[in-house]
């Protein structure tokens, strides 16, 4: 969603500040702006569309200054247009903001009585209105941030300027993140330590309800009630991580190709790769032994990791899983006691309905673990345990190393889990962590195999409009990944269905314009899975076949394409079937000319309701 950036400089600040919005494209944003300050006066350049919009428009009218804000936004309240786009201007104040104002109608109908005139359809000017009022009325900047900050309610990161102050940004956190950068006489603000990466690797975390001020030699911190406070500093990693594409196309491509290395480095934090058993230490503050169930909470793909995850746990822990995606879970008032623990997953950690679902739990007092990819997000930061997935930044919107990372980590705690209650004897545990260690070198070996193939059947999938996911036991989430993956980035109708399901409605659907895919590994549902796809080529159903050696010579089906992988251990199936059917989404998109990397109207980080 829309990113933040600002620099209170010495050297010229335009130029860098759309290098550092660059840095946030991933976030997902339909229109961009930066504004700076220059001999006391405030000027901006906007644009719709992407950052190559904006570039243009700064390189034909620069825009000189040594401080600035910038902003990529995801449309919320008004269309993604020019005026709509961010930093807004009012009377010398201007303002960039990441978040919903909840309650911006009531506001602007009150300074629409007081005679103000909004430019903007926007939630976010009301925040500029309400700072130029105070200042009207004789108020201090400082005193005006603040009188703002008390007026408005909802989610936001802010970042203020002012023509009068050209030494000092403004800024303010209540949910979305907001990271203040420290230089050497210079000063940074970002929506994330990634966007700060060239700047510096010195990062203060602004907490929930601070608000600061940034000055070239440093930043004061106050809390919501305006005193004073001190955040620690930390030095990022993010400046390690080389963001680009390598040798690839695009992001997600790199993505894909690099999970055999980044699950290897999972596995490493997880279980000993040489005897193949877990620590149970890696449970952390999470007491599964005496458990009496276990709470998931997730959004998007990492909801469908945490499905997966329910089949693990209830399986090799006998421990009952309730889960549910996180905007369902926040409202529906679960009784939950003591005895039980909640775990969220979120590759960001910043997801807004999965941190309310959090602090939901927190409030009953439920021990709280989260499986995460940014250490030091407010996920992780309000959890007990901290489980990392260790996938390193992923910057593709649609979700594919994190997915494949969050599942590892999911089988090393079922299995710590089942040790320590009791359910798994210990050749059973040494035989799933050897499968485990052997997935990295299988997946490597599926990448090769399958891409050319898969890269074909792309072109024929991209002329159909419909296409349905079916498999069964851990094989059903993948249907939902495999639907959810397609939709999101060809923008072709998707949808996934448990195989058992396909009689009770979406049979009526199949003719000879709507592929089914078929995910079924030689595994116990195999059997039952083959009679759905039987019933599928009885009704003219076109098939694409997801199996290994032995379920490719067991069934005698038509298919309009067989992809054969490597007879796996069940438990590393979703991993290892999750490449075909990546693969599969991505090069249908790219054969439609699609934006890979930033689907249209979709965000990488939700941090609204
Ligand atoms: C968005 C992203 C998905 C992601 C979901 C949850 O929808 O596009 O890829 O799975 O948010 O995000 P999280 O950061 O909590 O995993």
């Amino acid at each position: 969603m829309c990113g933040i950036v600002g620099i209170v400089g010495r050297e010229p600040v335009a130029e860098r500040l759309v290098d550092a919005l660059r840095r946030l494209e991933y976030r997902g944003y339909d229109s961009a702006g930066v504004a700076t300050i220059d001999s006391g006066v405030l000027a901006r350049r906007r644009a719709e569309g992407k950052l190559f919009n904006l570039e243009k428009k700064l390189a034909e009218d620069p825009l000189p200054g040594t401080i600035g804000i910038a902003h990529t936004r995801w449309a919320t309240h008004g269309v993604p247009n020019e005026t709509n786009a961010h930093p807004h201007f009012v009377d010398g104040v201007a303002v960039v903001h990441n978040g919903i104002i909840e309650n911006f109608s009531e506001l602007k109908e009150e300074l629409i009585g007081e005679g103000v005139t909004f430019e903007t359809q926007t939630d976010t000017e009301v925040v500029g209105q309400l700072i130029a009022r105070s200042l009207r009325n004789g108020m201090g900047r400082r005193e005006a941030m603040q009188a703002m900050l008390k007026q408005v309610t909802g989610a936001y990161a802010l970042a203020v300027i002012f023509a009068d102050d050209p030494s000092t940004i403004m800024a303010a956190r209540s949910g979305p993140p907001l990271a203040i950068g420290h230089g050497r006489g210079e000063m940074y603000l970002g929506s994330d330590a990634i966007a700060l990466a060239p700047f510096t690797n010195e990062i203060t975390y602004l907490v929930d309800g601070d608000w600061a001020i940034l000055g070239r030699d440093g930043a004061f911190i106050f809390d919501h009630d305006g005193n004073r406070v001190e955040r620690p500093r930390q030095i990022s990693q993010s400046a390690a991580y080389m963001v680009d594409k390598g040798n690839h196309r695009h992001f997600m491509e790199k993505e894909i190709y690099e999970q055999p290395e980044v699950i290897s480095h999972a596995l490493a934090q997880y279980v000993d790769l040489g005897d193949h058993t877990v620590d149970t230490s890696i449970c952390g503050a999470i007491d599964f032994a005496s458990l009496r169930s276990l709470a998931i909470s997730a959004c998007g793909t990492a909801y469908l990791s945490g499905l997966i995850g329910k089949y693990w746990f209830e399986r090799y822990a006998r421990l009952p899983v309730e889960i549910d995606v996180a905007s369902e879970f926040r409202y529906r008032e679960i009784p939950l006691a003591k005895d039980q623990a909640a775990l969220f997953i979120s590759q960001s950690g910043e997801t807004a309905d999965t941190l309310a679902s959090l602090r939901y739990c927190q409030e009953v007092g439920l021990k709280i673990g989260a499986v995460v990819n940014v250490k030091e997000s407010t996920i992780a930061r309000e959890s007990d345990a901290i489980f990392p997935i260790l996938a390193g930044p992923e910057i593709g919107v649609a979700s594919t190393k994190a997915f494949t990372c969050q599942l590892t980590v999911l089988a090393s705690l079922a299995i710590a889990a089942g040790k320590l209650r009791g359910t798994i004897a210990p050749d059973e545990e040494r035989q799933l962590v050897k499968s485990l260690t052997e997935m990295p070198r299988l997946m490597s070996s599926v990448l090769n195999a399958v891409e050319s193939q898969i890269e074909a059947l792309a072109r024929e999938l991209s002329r159909y409009q419909d296409v349905l996911y079916l498999g069964r036991g851990t094989s059903y989430p993948l249907a939902l990944e495999g639907a959810l993956k397609l939709k999101e980035i060809s923008y072709i109708h998707a949808e996934g269905y448990a195989a058992g399901e396909l009689k009770h409605g979406p049979i009526a659907l199949i003719d000879e314009n709507m592929p089914v895919i078929v995910i079924a590994p030689f595994d116990r549902f195999f059997e039952k899975t083959i009679s759905n796809m039987q019933e599928v080529a009885a009704r003219g159903g076109k098939i694409i076949f997801i199996t290994d050696e032995k379920g490719a010579a067991a069934s005698k089906l038509p298919t309009m394409a067989t992809i054969t992988l490597p007879h796996v251990a069940e438990i590393v199936a979703p991993m290892v079937y999750s490449l075909p059917i990546q693969l599969l989404a991505y090069h249908t998109a790219v054969f439609m000319g699609t934006d890979v990397d930033q689907p249209r109207n979709l965000a990488k980080s939700v941090t609204v309701e």
